[in-house]
């Protein structure tokens, strides 16, 4: 896969996460514990210790063998989270999924829903994929917004689905596919014209 995969638009920016950035995300996980602990995906098989040079490495290999691309999100060149995009499935389904976190200081500034129409145009126009797909924990309002702000269609509820914060959870799913943005999420976006009710839950 390309190694260049880096964009940017106003203050955010997205690249590809490298080595030399473990000592600083490790940084920002620590210092982050109770903001982030309820929405990080944790292993059924028992907990395991943040070590970020390794999850750094196992994300580049994924990323080399075709399943992902790890990218940290930055604002002003100053490191404000992750987004990875996993799962890539090619052939006939072209998909891949998206997660993502910022640091609290970063919160509430429209870096995430930036990154992710950036990462979203980045993979369905430069790297071929055809859907794109976020998952959140229904009491997750923060990711909803996200989600429901670039106008992603609700595709429905996933019971006890991931594994996060200690036990399987349920998830709402959002997807987009390259024919709902024909011109980009992020130009869709900024131009306010998401579709009002794209990202709306039927109340059944
Ligand atoms: C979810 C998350 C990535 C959103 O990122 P963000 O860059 O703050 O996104 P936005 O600036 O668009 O804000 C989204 C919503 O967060 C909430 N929010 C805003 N400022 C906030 C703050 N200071 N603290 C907490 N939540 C805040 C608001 O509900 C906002 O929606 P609104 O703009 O309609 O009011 C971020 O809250 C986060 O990293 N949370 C912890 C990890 C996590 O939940 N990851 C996603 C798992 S699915």
């Amino acid at each position: 896969m390309d190694s260049n995969l880096s964009r940017g638009h106003g203050a955010v920016s997205i690249r590809l996460v490298r080595s030399r950035d473990a000592r600083v995300l490790q940084n920002e996980l620590l210092t982050n514990r109770a903001w982030l602990q309820p929405w990080e995906a944790t292993s059924p098989r028992g907990a395991g210790t943040i070590d970020m040079r390794l999850s750094i490495r196992r994300l580049l290999q994924q990323h080399r063998d075709g399943g992902g691309v790890p990218l940290v999100i930055e604002y002003a060149g100053e490191i404000a989270g992750q987004l990875n995009v996993w799962g890539i499935a090619r052939g006939s389904l072209e998909s891949a999924t998206i997660g993502y976190w910022v640091s609290e200081r970063f919160a509430g500034k429209g870096i995430t829903p930036t990154a992710v129409a950036l990462a979203t145009d980045l993979c369905f126009f430069e790297l071929g994929l055809h859907r794109m797909e976020i998952c959140m924990r229904p009491e997750n309002v923060a990711s909803l917004r996200v989600a429901q702000k670039l106008g992603f269609r609700y595709e429905g509820y996933r019971s006890r689905f991931i594994h996060i914060d200690g036990d399987w959870r349920d998830h709402y799913a959002f997807a987009l596919v390259r024919e709902d943005v024909p011109d980009g999420v992020l130009k869709r976006w900024v131009e306010g014209r998401v579709p009002p009710t794209a990202g709306e839950i039927p109340a059944a």
